[in-house]
């Protein structure tokens, strides 16, 4: 990864307390607010860590006194105020506040974050804003509370709707309190509720998995995120995998338990819109869209990524070092990349042949065109006027496809 400086950027990686400059260049700056702008912003507090998970995320016991969510928020602030005055300023098409745990900041710590992105930036009429919360940090009044607050949807990390898998993903709450966190939302007033499954865990057997589509369609949600399970380098489940404590999960059965969540899901009105995303009409999540549509967003607080007219950053990951360089008034960047042409090509082929609306036809050279029509060829991809579209086995080898058109 790129950690210097740019062609016509000025940006540098500094230690606590220098000061570091960071420019936008006008090139990029062309078209900001006339394309939708989107802001994530990081929560990086857990109360528990969980063992699969490599996000950039502390305990109360790791950060001690380094770092707090006072200080974090004050460096929020800090760092919208100044991302607005390098952009501009657009209005925000869609907000996302992710993590971690943001629910752990209670309904009225969220309230002040939104509250912070609409004094910094000010939202355009209708937009999305979502938070992520873990189903055991959240309660019917947490929810009215961020409904008054102007948040539009919640996501929840389900994962499981089985003990036993719970258990082996260090979940700490109960099989039945992601369901009735989502009720919760709902009987609150949110029309837009996400449910986080997590299929391929050690030990899942095909009637666990039933057992979450059962739960998650009881619970009435527009929208399903299923990842298969990773096993993360450096995780305490990667560990366990090692020492050969765990097994690691497996590729058929993997593809055998995606396939059955599709066609769970698609039988009752949420279908896929990404590999691993599925949702009633009209309910797909407007900023991960941005994210795979190429989009302007500005990622806020640490470890944040950002994209801006083909300008790629980074902020530093601790909690400490974000909240001392913009208390020391420079924007924590932890390093930066212009994109060149041909990164952007890889990327628009990668993230659109995910999308089913698909990959445009007009993206590809010569070559690449030669290599898509192999893969249709073999049933992986399917022509739709201008566009390529994975078939249902093309979205289990979704990656595989990906690589033979861009070789
Ligand atoms: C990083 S979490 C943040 C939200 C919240 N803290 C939670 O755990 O629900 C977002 C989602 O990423 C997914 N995730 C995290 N690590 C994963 C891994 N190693 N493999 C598959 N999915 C993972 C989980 O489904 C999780 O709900
Ligand atoms: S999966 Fe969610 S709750 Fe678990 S450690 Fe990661 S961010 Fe925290």
């Amino acid at each position: 990864m790129d950690t210097g400086g740019v062609s016509g950027l000025s940006t540098s990686t500094v230690g606590r307390g220098e000061a570091a400059a960071f420019a936008l260049p006008e090139s990029a700056l062309i078209g900001v607010g006339r394309r939708p702008f989107g802001i994530y912003v990081h929560v990086p507090f857990c109360a528990t860590r969980c063992g699969y998970c490599d996000f950039n995320t502390y305990t109360a016991g790791e950060l001690g006194t380094s770092a707090s969510p006072q200080s974090w928020m004050e460096g929020l602030r800090r760092e919208l105020d100044l991302a607005a005055q390098m952009t501009g300023a657009p209005a925000v098409d869609t907000v996302f506040v992710g993590g971690g745990t943001p629910s752990l900041l209670g309904g009225d710590g969220l309230a002040d974050v939104l509250g912070a992105v609409r004094s910094s930036f000010g939202l355009a009429d209708g937009a999305e804003v979502t938070t992520e919360s873990n189903p055991e940090s959240t309660s019917p009044e947490f929810f009215e509370r961020l409904l008054a607050g102007g948040f539009t949807r919640i996501s929840l990390g389900m994962q499981s709707a089985a003990q036993h898998v719970l258990k082996v993903l260090d979940r700490t709450h109960t099989p039945g309190r992601a369901v009735a966190a989502a009720l919760e939302a709902r009987a609150a007033g949110f029309g837009h509720v996400n449910l986080d499954l997590i299929y391929g865990t050690p030990g899942e057997r095909d009637e666990d998995l039933d057992l979450s589509l059962d739960a998650v369609l009881s619970a009435g949600v527009d929208h399903v995120s299923a990842y298969a399970l990773i096993v993360e380098d450096g995780t305490a489940l990667a560990r366990k995998v090692r020492r050969g404590e765990l097994p690691a999960p497996d590729d058929d059965v993997l593809a055998s338990r995606y396939e059955r969540i599709d066609a769970r899901l698609a039988e009752a009105g949420l279908t896929w819109y990404e590999v691993s995303n599925w949702a009633r009409e009209d309910a797909a999540c407007q900023h991960n869209l941005g994210y795979w549509d190429g989009g302007d967003w500005w990622g806020a607080g640490p470890g944040a990524h950002s994209h801006v007219g083909g300008v790629r950053w980074w902020n530093v990951k601790h909690p400490a070092r974000y909240a001392d360089q913009l208390a020391a008034g420079s924007l924590p960047v932890g390093g930066s990349e212009q994109l060149t042409d041909e990164d952007v090509h890889v990327e628009r082929v990668m993230l659109t042949a995910r999308l089913r609306t698909g990959l445009p036809v007009a993206e590809l050279d010569d070559a690449e065109r030669r290599a898509a029509e192999r893969v249709v060829a073999d049933g992986l991809l399917v022509r739709a006027g201008e566009h390529l579209v994975l078939t249902d086995r093309g979205r289990l080898l979704a990656d595989a496809v990906v690589r033979t058109v861009l070789r």
